[in-house]
């Protein structure tokens, strides 16, 4: 009997020995994933960055001016990604350079290649969806408006329909070959976020939590799998597989059989925080995902529910935030996710404010700062820090990439001062 007992001990351990595993390297939350068709895993992120992954090890792809959000693999390997910068960059994988293919007036929400490679399609918060040639066959081409701010695109199999989802949550299918006004595939009451396509049905995922399936031809819907969780953030389909795996701003990861059409898990990833980005490896077996910490995460698909949540914990401004005083606060809710404080390397999407009092403006080495910066002769104490977030950086420094913030409050600004004087050195 003990024998027994020692050998099922033994037979249950290689499963949970299949360990979920980390990438850590990023600078900043984890906003896209996707996974080469070799296997490769690419990972966009707020601190600016794409990581090309070679096991644990990352390769940094730079390029974007801002967080960058979409990140898609084609069939033929090629690596595109949008961002906050509006840009579309196509990445040359051997030198690390990126390619300006396209360029929205608004932040880019969506990519899909063509499984040809000759395009892209990309779907930006300016509402506009636009096709760039990667092939060299003429120009841009915009398709006619979808009415809102676009959030998620998907191209069918034979790169003739194509599935726009808005902000203000319709859900459209453009039919490539005449270009011609879309069919309004479904009315949502809530701005739809996400999509994904499978064989004879489409998925989606919106704000207010509704995650259903229709039938992409007559749009009826086939099932409804909305919880009480919202928003939906991920969404992704693994074909071979039959799965369908969906993140929420409230730190779950479901997964559909999409064979049966039923949840097969519905896993807590998270304890605080979002799951902005899921990708499924190439044989489906494990799902990478990503969110508010610097790391990426992978867990085997079938042992999902015997881990705790792990995401969510990394980062210090999900701290309790009443226990901490007024200006590490403000620091933490404001600053943090952009700017270290320690002199060593940061990845963060801004320059280490490791003494930055009696600084010159542009002065930390090794950092791409904005010409504006390099070339302006403000010296960082407490009245241009004051002034910087009184005015606001667009108006103190205007073209410098720091993103829109005043912080109204002159307390507020004096106790952020106060503690960055301390932090600082
Ligand atoms: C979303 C990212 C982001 C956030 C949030 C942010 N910053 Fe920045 N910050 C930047 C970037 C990017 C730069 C570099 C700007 C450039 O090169 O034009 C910068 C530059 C600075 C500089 C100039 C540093 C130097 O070396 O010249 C200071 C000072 C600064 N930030 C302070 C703050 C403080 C204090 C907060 C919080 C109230 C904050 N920032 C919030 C991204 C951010």
């Amino acid at each position: 009997m003990r024998g027994l007992i020692a050998a099922l001990v033994l037979w249950a351990a290689p499963v949970l020995a299949q360990e979920f595993s980390t990438l850590k390297g990023h600078g900043g939350p984890i906003m896209g994933l996707a996974v080469s068709p070799d296997g490769q895993i690419a990972t966009a992120s707020f601190d600016n960055s794409v990581g090309l992954w070679d096991g644990r090890t990352p390769t940094w792809l730079e390029g974007h001016d801002a967080a960058v959000t979409a990140i898609t693999f084609g069939q033929q390997g090629q690596l595109v990604t949008g961002g906050d910068d509006f840009a579309i960059l196509l990445w040359d994988q051997e030198t690390g350079q990126g390619a300006r293919i396209g360029q929205h007036k608004g932040k880019v929400t969506s990519l899909a290649l063509s499984p040809d490679g000759s395009f892209v399609v990309s779907g930006s918060w300016d509402g506009s969806v636009m096709i760039w040639p990667l092939d060299g066959s003429g120009d841009p081409l915009e398709l006619p408006y979808p009415g809102a701010g676009v959030s998620a695109v998907a191209l069918s199999e034979n790169a003739k329909d194509l599935y726009v989802a808005t902000s203000q949550g319709r859900l459209l299918a453009y039919d490539l070959t005449d270009r011609g006004t879309p069919n309004v595939l479904a009315r949502h009451g809530f701005g739809i976020n996400r999509l994904a396509l499978g064989p004879g049905w489409i998925a989606y995922g919106a704000v207010d939590g509704g995650t259903r399936v229709l039938d992409l031809k007559t749009g009826e819907q086939i099932r409804d799998f909305t919880l009480d969780r919202r928003p939906i953030l991920a969404m992704t389909y693994h074909a071979s597989t039959q799965q369908i795996a969906v993140g929420d701003g409230e730190g779950y990861i479901m997964m559909i059989d999409a064979e049966r059409w039923r949840i097969s898990h519905d896993f807590r990833a998270a304890r605080r925080g979002p799951v902005w980005a899921l990708a499924f490896s190439t044989d489906g077996a494990v799902i990478h995902a990503g969110g508010i910490d610097d790391l990426a995460y992978s867990w085997p698909v079938a042992a999902l529910d015997s881990f705790d949540a792990e995401m969510g914990q990394e980062r210090s401004f999900l701290r309790d935030a009443a226990s901490m005083p007024n200006g590490e606060r403000q620091f933490m809710r404001k600053c943090s996710i952009c700017h270290a404080l320690d002199a060593g390397p940061s990845r963060k999407a801004g320059p280490t404010l490791h003494g930055v009092f009696g600084r010159n403006a542009g002065s930390v080495d090794g950092y791409p700062y904005s010409p504006i910066l390099t070339g302006s002769d403000i010296v960082w104490n407490d009245k241009t820090i004051d002034a910087l977030f009184d005015e606001g950086p667009d108006h103190y420094i205007p073209g410098s990439k720091m993103p829109m913030q005043v912080i109204a409050k002159p307390n507020d600004r004096a106790d952020l001062i106060a503690f960055l004087k301390e932090a600082t050195q």
